[in-house]
């Protein structure tokens, strides 16, 4: 049994005191979640150590990037050992935000991804098409291409890896993939993991990302291969992102 897990990604919202009040407000809103599934915050890297000192009851921390070297002259950037020691215990690379705007290639995301696990977290590894590409039919080959190149060379690591689909055209947007879509590129990520590694690839958590509301959650999280959430927006809000927990 896959344990789902819930992630709530912040992207570049809250300020300090916006983030320590966000927090409070789910603890409220979220004391206790069900065994089957962990609920994880991804904050901005400045509010990460005040939420981190906060009591969040069973609310884990991630980061949303790193850099994949420990230290050195690389102004600007955090190391892996930076968020494991504010307490992280999950790192989202390669969002599809960071490829986009920040030029991030599969080969780079598998260097963070390397990294994240050498430092004792997991890594999130967001994968999706664009619109254009879902139209002409390369959803599928895009995304599988994807997955394949941000794991090269973590093939005997998979069971510590997390995947997130992003279809590219529901982030933000308010559209989603219908739980049948998403259920169908799942099984296909499913497959090209167990090319990768193997029976390993059964206890990989691939999580739906896209538009998750209260809404739609609870189908989406009914499909056999969907073993989680990552949400944005609706992250925002602490009795919403409740509800997304509490998925039924
Ligand atoms: P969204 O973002 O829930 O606002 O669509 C998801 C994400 O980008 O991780």
């Amino acid at each position: 049994m896959r344990k789902k897990l819930i992630a709530g990604n912040w992207k570049m919202h809250k300020t300090i005191a916006e983030a320590v009040a966000l927090i409070d407000a789910l603890h409220a809103a979220l004391p206790f979640v069900p065994a089957d599934r962990d609920v994880v915050v991804c904050p901005t890297f400045t509010a990460l150590s005040s939420i981190a000192a906060r009591p969040r009851g069973p609310i884990g921390i991630g980061a949303q990037n790193v850099y994949p070297e420990s230290h050195g002259a690389f102004t600007g950037e955090i190391s892996p050992a930076m968020l494991a020691e504010i307490g992280c215990a999950y790192v989202i690379v390669g969002h599809s935000e960071r490829r986009a705007m920040f030029g991030e290639s599969d080969a780079f995301i598998a260097k963070k991804a390397a990294a994240v696990l050498a430092a004792g977290m997991s890594p999130i590894i967001c994968v999706g098409e664009t619109k254009q590409e879902r139209e002409s039919g390369r959803a599928q080959s895009v995304v599988l291409g994807q997955v394949a190149g941000s794991l090269a060379g973590l093939e005997g690591r998979l069971e510590d890896v997390v995947i997130a689909y992003e279809p590219v055209w529901a982030i933000g947007t308010g559209l989603t993939a219908t739980a049948a879509d998403a259920q169908t590129m799942h099984a296909a990520i499913r497959a090209e993991l167990r090319r990768i590694g193997g029976a390993a690839a059964e206890r990989v958590r691939i999580q739906y990302g896209g538009s998750v509301k209260a809404d739609n959650v609870d189908e989406l999280m009914a499909q056999p291969d969907i073993d989680g959430a990552l949400v944005g927006g609706a992250a925002l809000v602490a009795e919403g992102f409740a509800r997304i927990a509490n998925y039924r």
